[in-house]
């Protein structure tokens, strides 16, 4: 069974993939990483971000045991993502990794912006993710500084404003809602009640699949 879990910057999909993975003991695909991961490698040589024959090959380069989510998860990192992920021919180089990773027999819990649209449409499972900005800015701020970073509520949110216009914006692969996923709004749930709510979704499906 692959669950195909999208939602924009800081909407607790991450979060929910996990709790959702570790109950159903299913692997979980964080795809967040590996743009994170390829702007990475770019800062790391000195290479602007919108150099698009680097960023390509920096995504190319990357494994999936490359990731040491700590030094990938700052607020820095989320924007220098969104940029090359708007890069067609990066997410196409990423594509494969993420279909195999999804497809492996017993199935998957993936996360990302695209999931349910472009890398695994045929998912049994497709949850949309989504809480107002207010919400994930201060969800996202709570979290930075318990990473130790100093953070102003304001530029979070503005951050976070800039990545969904940008990440619905661009040209391939949009944030957008798949046709047949189920919306989850969590701005007035908190994880426990996120979590219950998404695991009705998939026991919802399940039954249907099974009728
Ligand atoms: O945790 P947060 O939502 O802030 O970030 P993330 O999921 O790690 O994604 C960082 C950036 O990577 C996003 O703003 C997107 O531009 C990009 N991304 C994407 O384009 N497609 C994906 N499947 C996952 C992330």
């Amino acid at each position: 069974m692959i669950i195909a879990i999208d939602g924009p910057a800081a909407s607790g999909k991450g979060t929910l993939a996990r709790r959702l993975a570790e109950a159903l003991n299913l692997p979980h695909l964080d795809t967040g990483l590996l743009y994170r991961a390829t702007a990475r490698v770019l800062l790391d040589h000195g290479q602007s971000l919108g150099n698009e024959e680097a960023a390509v090959a920096a995504a190319r380069s990357l494994a999936l045991t490359d990731f040491d989510a700590d030094l990938l998860r700052g607020r820095q990192m989320g924007e220098a993502a969104s940029i090359v992920a708007a890069i067609p021919q990066v997410r196409e180089a990423l594509i494969e990794m993420q279909r195999t990773f999804a497809r492996r027999p017993g199935g998957a819990v993936i996360d990302g912006r695209d999931i349910g649209t472009i890398i695994c449409p045929e998912a049994e499972v497709k949850i949309f993710v989504t809480a107002s900005p207010e919400a994930r800015a201060s969800r996202r701020a709570l979290e930075l500084k318990g990473q130790g970073e100093e953070i102003d509520y304001a530029e979070i949110l503005e951050d976070i404003r800039r990545r969904d216009a940008r990440d619905a914006g661009r040209s391939t692969a949009p944030l957008k809602v798949a046709e047949d996923a189920v919306v989850l709004d969590t701005t007035k749930l908190d994880i426990e009640a996120a979590f219950k709510a998404a695991r009705e979704i998939v026991e919802r499906r399940l039954v249907k699949s099974r009728q």
